[in-house]
């Protein structure tokens, strides 16, 4: 479903993306492990477009979107998450959500001078799209709350109703664990689950050990702006000498 070839970066003169290559499947959980610094959110930002990449391509659903801008990529159905979760911290989470839909259409001026009959249709199905991701995230009781009024590791969990809410193909998680405890854990687990299970792509950034092994079908290791390794998350993680790159390069 995602080809990436040959991905590149440098910034500033230094490489932080070399040679990348990434292939997602549908239903298919890939986790893209590596200590900090690795460059494992550059990748995300080159797939996603916030990152122009110096080399190399990207197919999605057999479209070449390399030279596409975010907006258009997440249109075709490429969503992702942030390591931090970047809300609008004055809105609802309700709105935060229904923000996040592809086709929110109260801020073209033309469509509320010509169209309002069709805005109110589109609004009243992004509420209820809007409502239903925050079932599925467990937070439809505080859909009126401010986001500022939730844990960090709620607040992740919006930033992953967000992105589910273009009901993309292909869905890219930046540390979805990072922040999240207690009860949390088991919902983003579920999510993650059914969205894999439902035919979704799914490439999760993450250094909690526990939650690769539980939900992930294979593994891609980073270091140094490198993929090192890839195979199953069993091999990767009984590796000595990626545990080495992992752990020696934090000190
Ligand atoms: N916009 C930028 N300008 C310059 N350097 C950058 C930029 N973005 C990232 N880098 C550098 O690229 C390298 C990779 O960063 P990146 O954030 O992709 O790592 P990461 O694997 O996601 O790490 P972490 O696990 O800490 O999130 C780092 O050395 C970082 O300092
Ligand atoms: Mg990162």
């Amino acid at each position: 479903m995602l080809q990436a070839r040959g991905l590149t970066k440098r910034f500033g003169g230094i490489v932080v993306a070399q040679d990348l290559d990434l292939d997602l499947a549908p239903g298919e959980v890939v986790a893209l492990i590596g200590p900090n610094g690795a460059g494992k959110t550059t990748l995300f930002n080159m797939l996603t477009g916030f990152v122009r990449p110096d080399q190399g391509s990207i197919s999605f659903a057999d479209r070449r979107i390399e030279n596409l801008p975010s907006y258009r990529r997440a249109r075709l159905g490429l969503a992702r998450t942030w390591q931090r979760p970047r809300l609008f911290e004055s809105l609802s989470l309700l709105d935060n959500v229904i923000v996040a839909g592809r086709d929110y259409p109260g801020e073209r001026l033309t469509n509320l001078v010509f169209a309002p009959g069709r805005i109110r249709e589109r609004e009243k199905a992004g509420h209820a799209e809007a409502m239903h991701l925050l079932e599925r995230v467990g937070l439809a009781h505080r859909a009126d709350s401010i986001a500022t009024q939730l844990s960090y590791g709620q607040q992740k969990l919006v930033g992953l109703a967000r992105a589910l809410m273009n009901d993309g193909r292909c869905i890219l998680l930046d540390e979805p664990m990072a922040g999240v405890e207690g009860r949390t854990v088991e919902t983003m687990k579920k999510v993650v689950r059914d969205e894999a299970a439902a035919g979704k792509a799914v490439c999760i950034v993450e250094h909690n050990i526990g939650f690769i092994r539980d939900m992930c079908d294979r593994a891609v290791f980073m270091f140094n702006g490198r993929i090192v390794a890839s195979g199953s998350v069993a091999d990767l993680l009984a590796d000595q000498r990626l545990t080495a790159l992992y752990f020696g390069s934090k000190s």
